[in-house]
């Protein structure tokens, strides 16, 4: 039993900024963001929430893949800005779908979580305990970033993407996961700290914390590791392979990367300039980038990649 994605959709807030804009709150320019990163621009919430942007690219997904809310028996949301710390972001899109036979929950691996998430869902679908999943990947890191420190506040933007998921048994999937908690602290926030009749602690206000150059490299090694070993495992070549989904960190990461697995950067769809890195959002706003302009057909062959924070990463190779 395995995996075939039937809808898409995506949702991003009504507010962006430029690089000019974030010029004016911090030491940056257009040129140093745009040679560094290649982001131009990216949304920044003022009305919406998580849980307004994810169900809003639910409903997207839904209508394109032609199901209804009622036969959604998973819905799984992979985010680190989640609104509340209960109910999950996923029991809420529930409530405002009406997906009420569905079992609802969270999933914390940061930029790795939407495939993450698809990988779970996987693992339901091949033991037959789940048949439709809705899964979504949803950010408001302006909520968390530290806006007063340029090394981490041009990177980052808002925003949600979902798929419909269907077990399907005629089609080719493979997954590759796994996590290094050894270098976790390359990417680091604080939750909140004790605070209990014995403890007192003031809540900090520090946002979060990258060593750049250590996330970069992490990035480079894992991403064509892991489209080797999906290869390897899946007996198929590189040649194959439509296109590479890779979570939208930055297109300097994306480039070396097709450099190092010596395929086209056409191969590499990118938005990145767009929207900024929206985490475990990047993947499902590109994939229903690229459903909607008709760029994906029956048959192709994608390999979907995440990688981020934990430090965690997530592949898979799906057939639309
Ligand atoms: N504008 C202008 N100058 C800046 C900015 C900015 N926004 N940010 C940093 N600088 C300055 C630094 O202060 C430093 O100045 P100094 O030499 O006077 O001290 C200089 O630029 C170089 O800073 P570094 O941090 O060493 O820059 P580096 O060459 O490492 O590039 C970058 C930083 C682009 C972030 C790079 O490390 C990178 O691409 N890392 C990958 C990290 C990433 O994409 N993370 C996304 C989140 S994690 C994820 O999604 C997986």
């Amino acid at each position: 039993m395995c995996i075939r994605i039937t809808g898409t959709g995506r949702s991003l807030p009504e507010n962006f900024m430029t690089n000019d804009d974030l010029a004016e709150i911090v030491d940056t320019s257009d040129e140093w963001i745009k040679s560094r990163v290649g982001i131009e621009r990216r949304y920044i919430v003022k009305n919406e929430t998580t849980t307004s942007m994810a169900a809003d690219a639910a409903l997207k997904a839904i209508e394109n893949a032609g199901v209804s809310p009622l036969d959604i028996d998973l819905i799984i949301v992979a985010s680190v800005t989640n609104d509340k710390v209960t109910p999950s972001t996923a029991c809420q899109v529930q409530d405002i779908i009406g997906a009420e036979n569905a079992m609802a929950f969270d999933l914390n691996s940061a930029c790795s979580g939407f495939v993450v998430a698809l990988n779970t869902a996987m693992a339901y679908f091949k033991a037959g305990i789940y048949k439709k999943a809705l899964l979504i990947g949803a950010e408001t890191l302006s909520k968390i970033v530290d806006w007063s420190d340029r090394g981490t506040c041009v990177l980052f933007g808002d925003g949600a993407g979902a798929a419909i998921a269907e077990a399907d048994e005629s089609v080719m999937t493979g997954l590759v996961q796994g996590t290094d908690g050894i270098r976790g602290k390359a990417l680091d926030m604080d939750g909140m700290p004790i605070n209990n009749p014995f403890v007192k602690n003031e809540i900090s206000g520090s946002g979060l914390f990258m060593d750049g150059q250590a996330v970069f490299k992490f990035a480079v090694k894992i991403v064509p590791k892991c489209v080797n070993k999906l290869c390897e495992d899946n007996n198929i070549d590189k040649s194959d392979i439509k296109y590479y989904v890779l979570h939208q960190a930055n297109s300097r990461i994306i480039q070396t990367v097709a450099k190092r697995l010596g395929e086209p950067e056409e191969k590499f769809p990118v938005n990145v300039h767009k929207y900024g890195n929206t985490s475990g959002a990047s993947v499902p706003i590109l994939l229903d980038e690229l459903n909607r302009d008709g760029k994906l057909v029956k048959g192709d062959k994608i390999i979907l990649c995440g990688f981020g924070g934990g430090l965690s990463w997530g592949a898979a190779l799906i057939e639309w």
